[in-house]
């Protein structure tokens, strides 16, 4: 038996960490075994990791350490947690994993997309998410959320620039493979966002149930 796996992508205040809770009661409503874990961290140690990628400082990270950082917490996340949830056959829903790695390093700082792609199949080898929700919207309405919440994270701190070519970086690839990846509208209001997530849920249960 072996589980599926979900992330949930997009900008900073699309409204990933509002939603992941949704999804997994309304799986575990179904009786379903839902994993819930997040990107940058998921255990202990690649949470040590998320704080050094995640907090301001006063020397400039290079962009390639922050990449290989992002990749060494996925290595640890993915040999303690993830894969023997889905090995147990369990659902995992990841708030984000490699898709904000080709937005942020790739799409961001720039980095070649050819050398995140030799480090995804260096760290994951074929495992790949089944199912990706995009929660899309436009980088003021994403800036003004996350700016409401409190004080801004490293990323956070980018310019406008930088996260139009993130919110460029999710859709071209959600757009590259629509079997794989679910575009939402995260501008609307909580409620319409959910009801887009009930619309996936019958054939998501299926899926799970096989
Ligand atoms: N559809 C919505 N309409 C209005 N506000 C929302 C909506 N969804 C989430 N919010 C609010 O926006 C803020 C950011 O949401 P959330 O923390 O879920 O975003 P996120 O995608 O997890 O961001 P980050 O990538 O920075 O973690 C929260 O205060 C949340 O309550
Ligand atoms: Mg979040």
């Amino acid at each position: 038996m072996t589980g599926l796996f979900i992330t949930l992508e997009g900008p900073e205040g699309a409204g990933k960490s509002t939603n992941r809770e949704y999804l997994a009661e309304r799986l575990r409503a179904e009786g379903i075994e839902v994993l819930l874990t997040r990107e940058p961290g998921g255990t202990p140690l690649a949470e040590r990791i998320r704080e050094v990628l995640l907090t301001p400082g006063d020397e400039q990270m290079n962009p390639d350490t922050e990449l290989l950082l992002v990749f060494a917490a996925r290595a640890q996340h993915l040999a303690e947690v993830i894969r023997p949830a889905l090995a147990r056959g369990a659902v995992v829903i990841c708030d984000r994993f490699t898709d904000s790695t080709y937005a942020y390093q790739g799409g961001g700082r720039g980095l070649s997309l050819e050398r995140i792609a030799t480090l995804e199949t260096f760290v994951q080898g074929d495992l790949r998410p089944d199912l990706t929700l995009v929660f899309d919207l436009p980088v003021e309405v994403g800036m003004a959320r996350a700016t409401a919440r409190g004080r801004l994270d490293r990323f956070e701190l980018e310019t406008r620039v930088f996260f139009e070519a993130v919110r460029s970086a999710f859709l071209k690839r959600a757009e590259a493979d629509p079997a794989r990846y679910y575009l939402l509208d995260a501008a609307q209001p909580l409620t319409q966002v959910q009801q887009c997530i009930d619309a996936l849920l019958p054939k998501l249960v299926e899926r799970v149930r096989g």
